[in-house]
């Protein structure tokens, strides 16, 4: 299981580095295995940077995480292999994973070479042809390909497949699902529904509402690093307390209606109100910042 305990992110910015960005701020929520939290909120609320101190990529300003009960910033060497054994993540811009100048699926093999050196070439061939089929990819059409021939989307469930073969136990998505066309959409979909009834914890980054509440059993609403709302999906989709959630949850097209029925609110519903203070439980698992 993976514990996220009031963790914050302080960025140096300006110039000399001397102003400080509070990226994330106080956050806490878990993942635990065969569940899909979803962890949803505007661009800058501060997501990614969230999936990069979970995957290490970044270190926590305060606050801590721990995998299985051990503290991942203390984990080093061997143990640090370990964890990514466990913990992989998939990220929104799918180039930067990729060095342009190798082919992509050197992220395949390098994956045989750190952990199953031991692995015949014909059964990790048939372990890699399993797994792109598994991300809807057809082997001949992205194995010996570079970067640039392939696109966002291929790249992105190159690195799903990568995931696959580690048998992971958990996986952070970083709106891996929002670059996909519709048909792959489903398929991946599809993939994530399956890893999640073989235990796969998921942490589902997305700005889109509805992917949210369609695939996830918890949801973390941001907003401007904090969270102002979490809880079981239902109750907070349902039954959003926050104005802020319901001003988000209020401004999702509704596909039956015709848009002059149903005139979205405004970007003053988003400022309306800013209360955001200390979570506090108003059901069962059910959390609301400043108990609005
Ligand atoms: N390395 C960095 N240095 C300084 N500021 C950063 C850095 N990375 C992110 N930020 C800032 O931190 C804030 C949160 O960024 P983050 O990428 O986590 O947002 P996000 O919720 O993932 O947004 P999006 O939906 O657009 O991907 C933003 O204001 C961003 O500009
Ligand atoms: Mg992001």
């Amino acid at each position: 299981m993976l514990q996220i305990h009031g963790i914050s992110k302080v960025y140096k910015t300006g110039m000399f580095g001397r102003g400080a960005l509070r990226a994330v701020d106080d956050v806490s929520f878990e993942v635990r295995p065969g569940e899909v939290v979803s962890l949803i909120g505007e661009s800058g609320s501060g997501k990614s940077t969230i999936g990069k101190m979970i995957l290490r990529l970044t270190p926590v300003t305060d606050g801590s995480i721990a995998y299985d009960g051990s503290d991942i910033a203390l984990v080093k060497g061997r143990a640090l292999r370990g964890y990514y054994r466990s913990v992989q993540g998939v990220f929104q811009d799918p180039f930067s994973s990729y060095n342009p100048i190798f082919k992509a699926d050197r992220v395949l093999s390098m994956v045989k070479a750190e952990y199953f050196p031991g692995v015949s070439t014909a059964d990790w061939r048939r372990k890699i042809e399993e797994s792109l089929h598994a991300v809807s990819l057809n082997p001949p059409d992205v194995l010996g390909k570079y970067p640039h021939q392939l696109s966002g989307g291929q790249l992105q469930r190159l690195l799903i497949a990568r995931a696959l073969l580690l048998d992971i136990k958990i996986l952070v998505a970083d709106e891996v699902i929002s670059m996909l066309d519709a048909s792959t959409r489903i398929d991946v979909l599809n993939l994530l529904g399956d890893l999640k009834k073989q235990g796969l914890g998921i942490l589902l980054i997305t700005h889109d509402l509805a992917l949210g509440n369609y695939i996830s059993d918890s949801a973390v609403i941001l907003r401007h690093g904090r969270i102002v709302e979490r809880g079981a999906t239902a109750k907070v989709f349902d039954d959003p307390r926050h104005p802020y959630t319901q001003a988000l949850l209020a401004s999702v097209p509704r596909l039956d209606e015709k848009w002059s029925d149903s005139a979205p609110p405004g970007r003053e519903a988003f400022d309306a109100d800013d209360a955001v203070g200390p979570l506090v439980q108003v059901g069962t698992d059910h959390f609301v910042a400043g108990a609005a």
